[in-house]
């Protein structure tokens, strides 16, 4: 049996949702846990079997935060069985929906020196009554540049729940 750390970075809470979708996947006969990348230290990393790390991008970068925990968290990631996956709204679009084609996952594997053993990239949610008065404006830039919708009144939630529990399931396998 497999212990599993499910580690996220995060902005707005749908990569933690991810995460939580994923240890539901994983079911009872695997212990696991759920943590916010900063808090986690290298003694959490020993106590587990496998780590999935997942991260969403915001303005074209995923946080610094996670690029600090791999770096100092190599070696130990290393020696584990590991995942990493990219939440993003450019991955709704079926030709960059795959760690091949989607430009953030590239960007990601050219920037860090881990080599995650498996890849997945999800995409994300769009809560405009969310955000605040810039990030709403930028983002549905965003969207009507990327013929998204622009509906400052709703929700969007883009999220393939299928391809995630099939992301969990290669996992486990
Ligand atoms: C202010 C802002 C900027 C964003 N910038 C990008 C971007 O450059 N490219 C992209 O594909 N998605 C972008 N997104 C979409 C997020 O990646 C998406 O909302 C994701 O679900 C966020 O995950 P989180 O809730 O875990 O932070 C942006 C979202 C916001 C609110």
């Amino acid at each position: 049996m497999k212990s599993t750390l499910i580690v996220y970075s995060s902005t707005d809470g749908q990569t933690k949702k991810i995460c939580s979708r994923i240890q539901d996947c994983l079911g009872n006969d695997f212990y696991s846990n759920i943590m916010p990348v900063k808090e986690v230290t290298e003694d959490d990393l020993k106590k587990f079997d496998r780590i999935i790390v997942g991260a969403s991008i915001r303005y074209g970068k995923h946080k610094k935060e996670l690029f600090n925990f791999i770096d100092s968290n190599l070696v130990e990631l290393e020696k584990k069985d590991n995942a990493f996956f990219s939440v993003n709204v450019v991955a709704r679009k079926a030709e960059k929906n795959t760690p091949e084609t989607n430009p953030y996952l590239q960007k990601f594997l050219l920037k860090t020196a881990w080599a995650p053993k498996n890849l997945a990239v999800f995409a994300g949610k769009i809560d405009y009554p969310k955000y605040n008065f810039i990030d709403k404006q930028m983002i549905r830039f965003i969207m009507w540049i990327t013929k998204g919708p622009t509906d400052t009144k709703n929700t969007y939630e883009f999220t393939d729940w299928d391809k995630v529990d099939s992301f969990a399931k290669e996992i486990i396998t």
